[in-house]
C-alpha cells in the first residue's frame, strides 16, 4: 500500500450504481474535477445488489473504509433498489459496530449521473474522515502486498455487468 507522509494511505472501496453514480463518477473524471486516487470504483447494476456480505467482505480484505453511492431515492432502476439499501445500511452500520468497525467508515450516498461535483465531493469528504479513523482494526497487514487491490476487484467481479 502506497504510504503518503510517512502513514499509510487509506484504502477506500465504493459501490457505484451503474445508472447514477458511476455515471457520476464518470463525469467527475471528464470534467477533471479532483478527488483523492485511493478509491477502488465497482460498478454494480443497483446498490440494492450490496449484501451486508459484500461490505464485511471488503472490510476482512483490508478495505478501510467503503461508500455505497447510488440512485437518489425515487430514481432508481429498479423502483426499489435503493429503498432496500437504505434500510440494511442501517443494519449493516450495527452490523460493522458490532465487530468494531466505526461508523465513520461506512457511508451512503446518493449521487446522479449529472452531479460530477458531488461525488468528487464525496469522496473527498469520505476519504478525510476515513483518514482521520485510521487505517482498519481488521487490517492483517497482508493488504500492503501490491497483488491485493487486484485480489479485491477479482472478489468483487461477479457484481459488476458484463
Ligand atoms: Fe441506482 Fe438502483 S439503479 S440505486
Amino acid at each position: 500500500m502506497p504510504e503518503v507522509n510517512g502513514k499509510d494511505e487509506v484504502k477506500i472501496l465504493a459501490f457505484l450504481c451503474n445508472w447514477c453514480s458511476y455515471a457520476g463518477a464518470d463525469l467527475a473524471g471528464v470534467s477533471r474535477l479532483q478527488y483523492p486516487p485511493n478509491v477502488l470504483d465497482i460498478r454494480v447494476m443497483c446498490t440494492g445488489t450490496i449484501s451486508p456480505y459484500h461490505v464485511i467482505k471488503a472490510f476482512q480484505m483490508g478495505i478501510d473504509g467503503v461508500l455505497i453511492a447510488g440512485c437518489h431515492i425515487g430514481d432508481c432502476h429498479y423502483i426499489k433498489g435503493n429503498y432496500m439499501t437504505y434500510k440494511r445500511f442501517q443494519v449493516m452500520r450495527d452490523v460493522l459496530e458490532f465487530i468494531c468497525i466505526d461508523e465513520d467508515r461506512f457511508r451512503l450516498e446518493w449521487v446522479s449521473a449529472s452531479e460530477g461535483e458531488k461525488f468528487a465531493d464525496v469522496v473527498k469528504g469520505f476519504t478525510e474522515q476515513v483518514e482521520k479513523a485510521g487505517p482498519s482494526p481488521l487490517r492483517s497487514g497482508w493488504e500492503k502486498d501490491p497483488a491485493q487491490w487486484e485480489r479485491i476487484r477479482n472478489a468483487f467481479k461477479p457484481l459488476e455487468p458484463v
